[in-house]
C-alpha cells in the first residue's frame, strides 16, 4: 500500500539532511554578502502611528482581558521558545526583529493598557504566549485564540481594541518579507553567521558553555522542524492563492497538518485555495453551529481540532503508521483546560460599541430608518432566530448512532449529563438557556465564492489508521472529508486529554468541558452560515473570504464593489465600514478574480442573478441600514431607536461556569506558572 510506504519514512534522517541542505545555501548567500538577499528579507509592514488605544466597552474586566490575550492553548511555531522570538534580530541586519514597530507593522497587536508583554523576555504581541514543553522543561511560544481574534481599528491615532474581532495579520503568508519568512531566515542565518550567533547566544545562554551548546542544538532541531514543514503541510504548492493579510485557509490547514503531516500520509496533502477571514467571536457561545460552513457543534473539539492545525505537538502513530498505543496515542501539549479557561472568557464578552466621540455622532433618524429595513431585508437570515436549549439524542452503545454520524464515541457521549426522552433515550440536554439558530445558506443561494465550501464538502483524505477496521485493498471506503476525518481523531483524542488533564464525569466536568453539555457532532453542507450581526461594524473586511472591503460594498451592486484593494492597514473609514483600502507600503493587494477571491454573491439588485438575495438598495437605503449597524443592538440606543428588537440585553448571559473558573486559576496574573505579573511601564 502506497500510504503504508509513505509511512515508512525516517523522519529524523530526512529533517537533518534536508536541515543541513538549507543551511549551505545559506551560508552561501551570508558570504557572498549579499544585498539582495538583505532587501529580499527586509521587513514588508505598514506603517501605523498610534498616540492613544481605547477598549470598546465590551464587558471584561482587565483580568478576563488579560487571560484571553495571553492564556496557552498547546500550540507550538515548530518549537520555538518564547524567549528567542525578542532576542532575534532582523536578517542581514543588527535590528531587533520583534520590535514594536515591526510587529505592529506585521499586522501584529502590541501595545494599549501595559498589555503588551514587555517583560525580562522582550517584547510579545497579543496572542503570543507561552507554555512550558515537557519533553526538555523549555518555554515554547504558543500561538494562542487572541493572536487571530482580536482586532484594532485605528482613527486619527486613536487605536480602538476589539476584543474577540478580526486580526489582520499575515502569519500564514511567506513572502518576501513577511513575518515567518523573517524569522526563519533570521534563525538560520544565527546558525550561520558566527557574529550574529555571538549576539544571540550572549543574550539567551550568557557565557555559560553547556547553556550555549544546548542553544545551539535547540535552534538547529528548530531549523530542521521549519524546513520540514516548508516540504510537508507548508509546501508553496499547496497555497496558491495567497492568504495575505487577516485570513488563512483554516480547515485546509487542518486538513493538511492532521492527515497529511500527524497522520504521515504524504497523498493526504492538498491544495488549500480558499483563505477566510478571521472570524469575530462574541455571542460564539450562544450558536448551535460554528465555522463559516456551520460543520460543528462542540467547542472543546472544534478547539482541539483548531489547535492541531495550528501545530500543536501530537502523537499519534508510529513509524509503521499505525496508531500509538493506549499510553502514548495522544501525548500532546494541547491545553484543554487553557480552551475551557478562554471558552469560560469569551462567554462573557459583548460586542463593541461604536464611540460616537471619536467615530463621529449618530444619525438616530436614519439609523431608525434602517432598523426597518434591517427588518425587512435582512433580520430573516442574519437573526438571531432565538432557539430553546437543545435536546441532543446520544449514541448509547457501540452499534447506536441517533444522529447518523460518521463516528461515534459513545462512552464520551454517555458521559456528559445524560437524561433520558419520553422514550426513554438517552439525550443531553443542552446547558444553554436559550440559543441562536444559525441559518445555513445554500452556496447557490448565497453565490459567495463557493472554493471554502466546495474544498470542505470535496476534499478527502485517507483516514489511514483512523479505520483499521477498513482493508487496505478497499481504499476508497477509507476516504473523509476535513470534518468527518477530524471527527474519527477527535472522538479518540479529546478523551484521551480529558484523561490526561483527570477530567471525568465526576462533578460533571465531562460535561463542562464539552461546552455546555454539548456531545460532538458534525454537518457536512455546501453553505455559509448566516450569523447575528451585532457588532459587525468593528470587524472588516467581510465575506468569509474577505473579498469585499466595507459594509458599503457590500450592500452596493457588484460592478460598484473593488476589484483590486489593499489589505493591512488598519485606519477606518467610519462612512463605510471598512478598513481604507489605499495599496500602502505593507499592504497586501487582494485580487478578487483568483480562486477562492471572488466578491460575488449577498446580492441586492434588481437584475435576475446568481447570489441575488434583495432588491438594490438606494443609496439612502444603505446609509440608513449603516447607520443602524454602527449601533444595532446596543443598549445605549434602544430608546432612541423607539425600541430595538436586536438589543443584545434581552440575551441570557451563560449560565455560571465553575470549572471554567476554576480553569483559569492557572492562568491569572500572578498565578505561578504562567508569566510572572511583569512592569508596566505606560
Ligand atoms: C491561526 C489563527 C487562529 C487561531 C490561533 C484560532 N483561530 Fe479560531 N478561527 C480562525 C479562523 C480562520 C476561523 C474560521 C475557520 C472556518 O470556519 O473556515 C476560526 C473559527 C473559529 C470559531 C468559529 C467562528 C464562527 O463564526 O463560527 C471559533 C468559535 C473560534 N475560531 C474560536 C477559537 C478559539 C477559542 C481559539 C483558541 C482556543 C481559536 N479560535 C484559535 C483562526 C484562528
Ligand atoms: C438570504 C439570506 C441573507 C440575507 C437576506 C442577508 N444576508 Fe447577510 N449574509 C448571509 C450569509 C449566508 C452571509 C455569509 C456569506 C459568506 O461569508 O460568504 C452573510 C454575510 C453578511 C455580512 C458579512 C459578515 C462578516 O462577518 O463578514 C454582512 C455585514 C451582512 N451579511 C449584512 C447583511 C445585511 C445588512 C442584510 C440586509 C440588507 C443582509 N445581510 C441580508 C445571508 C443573508
Amino acid at each position: 500500500m502506497d500510504f503504508q510506504k509513505s509511512l515508512r519514512r525516517n523522519f529524523a534522517v530526512r529533517r537533518i539532511r534536508r536541515g543541513v541542505a538549507v543551511l549551505a545555501i545559506t551560508t552561501g548567500a551570508v558570504l557572498t554578502g549579499c544585498s539582495i538577499a538583505r532587501q529580499y528579507f527586509a521587513p514588508n509592514i505598514t506603517s501605523e502611528h498610534i498616540t492613544e488605544v481605547r477598549y470598546l466597552d465590551q464587558g471584561w474586566t482587565r483580568e478576563d482581558r488579560e487571560l484571553f490575550y495571553s492564556t496557552p492553548q498547546g500550540t507550538e511555531l515548530q518549537g520555538l521558545h518564547y524567549q528567542w522570538l525578542s532576542a532575534l534580530e532582523l536578517p542581514f541586519s543588527e535590528e531587533t526583529l520583534a520590535s514594536a514597530e515591526n510587529l505592529r507593522g506585521w499586522g501584529f497587536i502590541v501595545d494599549g493598557e501595559n498589555l503588551s508583554r514587555e517583560n525580562s523576555t522582550g517584547l510579545h504581541p497579543v496572542g503570543m504566549g507561552k507554555h512550558v514543553n515537557t519533553e526538555d522543561n523549555s518555554e515554547r511560544l504558543d500561538l494562542g485564540c487572541a493572536l487571530c481574534h482580536t482586532g484594532e481599528l485605528h482613527y486619527k491615532g486613536t487605536a480602538l481594541r476589539v476584543d474577540g474581532g478580526q486580526a489582520i495579520q499575515g502569519i500564514s503568508t511567506s513572502g518576501p518579507g513577511e513575518f515567518i519568512v523573517t524569522l526563519n531566515a533570521a534563525a538560520i542565518e544565527t546558525l550561520v553567521n558566527p557574529k550574529k550567533w555571538a549576539r544571540f547566544a550572549d543574550r539567551i545562554a550568557g557565557d555559560n558553555a553547556a547553556a550555549r551548546n544546548q542553544l545551539r542544538q535547540d535552534l538547529t532541531r528548530y531549523v530542521g522542524e521549519v524546513w520540514d514543514f516548508s516540504q510537508g503541510p507548508g509546501q508553496p504548492k499547496l497555497f496558491p492563492t495567497t492568504e495575505g493579510r487577516g485570513r488563512t485557509d483554516a480547515v485546509g490547514r487542518i486538513g493538511n497538518v492532521v492527515f497529511g503531516y500527524n497522520l504521515n500520509i504524504e497523498e493526504n496533502y492538498k491544495v488549500a485555495n480558499a483563505p477566510v477571514s478571521y472570524p469575530f467571536l462574541w455571542d460564539i457561545w450562544r450558536f448551535d453551529w460554528v465555522q463559516y460552513t456551520g460543520f460543528t457543534n462542540q467547542a472543546m473539539a472544534r478547539n482541539v481540532g483548531e489547535s492541531l492545525g495550528v501545530m500543536a505537538p501530537v502523537k499519534l502513530v508510529d513509524d509503521d503508521g499505525q496508531l500509538l498505543p493506549e499510553g502514548e496515542f495522544g501525548q500532546s501539549t494541547i491545553d484543554v483546560e487553557g480552551m475551557q479557561c478562554i471558552e469560560t472568557t469569551l462567554r462573557k464578552l459583548k460586542p463593541p460599541k461604536w464611540p460616537e466621540d471619536i467615530l463621529g455622532e449618530i444619525d438616530i433618524a436614519r439609523a431608525r430608518q434602517g432598523k426597518g429595513l434591517f427588518a425587512d431585508q435582512c433580520a430573516h437570515c442574519h437573526g438571531p432566530h432565538i432557539s430553546k436549549p437543545y435536546v441532543w439524542p446520544l449514541a448509547s452503545g457501540p452499534e447506536d448512532n441517533p444522529s447518523n454520524q460518521r463516528s461515534t464515541n459513545w462512552q464520551w457521549d454517555m458521559a456528559g449529563q445524560v437524561s433520558y426522552d419520553e422514550e426513554n433515550r438517552p439525550v443531553r440536554e443542552d446547558w444553554r438557556e436559550s440559543m441562536w439558530s444559525v441559518p445555513w445558506i445554500d452556496i447557490a443561494v448565497i453565490g459567495t465564492d463557493p472554493t471554502a465550501a466546495r474544498n470542505y464538502m470535496d476534499h478527502t483524505y485517507d483516514a489511514g489508521p483512523l479505520l483499521p477496521q477498513v482493508s487496505e485493498g478497499d481504499a476508497d471506503s477509507r476516504l473523509v472529508n476535513a470534518g468527518n476525518g477530524l471527527q474519527l481523531l477527535l472522538n479518540e483524542l479529546v478523551p484521551v486529554l480529558y484523561k490526561s488533564r483527570g477530567i471525568s464525569s465526576d462533578g460533571n466536568g465531562i460535561a463542562d468541558y464539552d461546552g455546555l453539555n454539548v456531545p460532538f457532532r458534525i454537518v457536512n453542507k455546501p453553505a455559509y452560515k448566516a450569523r447575528p450581526l451585532h457588532g459587525v461594524w468593528a470587524t472588516p473586511p467581510f465575506l468569509h473570504n474577505g473579498s469585499v472591503p466595507s459594509i458599503y460594498d457590500l450592500l452596493s451592486p457588484l460592478e460598484a464593489r473593488p476589484v483590486r484593494f489593499g489589505v493591512g492597514h488598519r485606519e477606518y473609514n467610519p462612512q463605510k465600514l471598512g478598513y481604507v483600502t489605499d495599496l500602502l507600503p505593507g499592504n497586501f493587494e487582494f485580487d478578487t478574480a483568483q480562486t477562492g477571491n471572488s466578491n460575488s454573491g449577498h446580492l441586492f439588485t434588481d437584475t435576475d442573478i446568481a447570489g441575488r438575495i434583495g432588491k438594490r438598495l438606494s443609496e439612502g437605503e444603505r446609509m440608513a441600514l449603516i447607520e443602524y449597524l454602527k449601533v444595532m443592538g446596543n443598549p445605549d440606543f434602544s430608546d432612541a431607536l423607539g425600541s430595538d428588537p436586536q438589543n443584545w440585553n434581552q440575551y441570557p448571559a451563560a449560565p455560571a461556569n465553575t470549572l471554567g473558573e476554576l480553569a483559569c486559576d492557572r492562568f491569572r496574573p500572578g498565578a505561578a506558572n504562567v508569566l510572572a505579573q511583569e512592569e508596566r511601564p505606560q
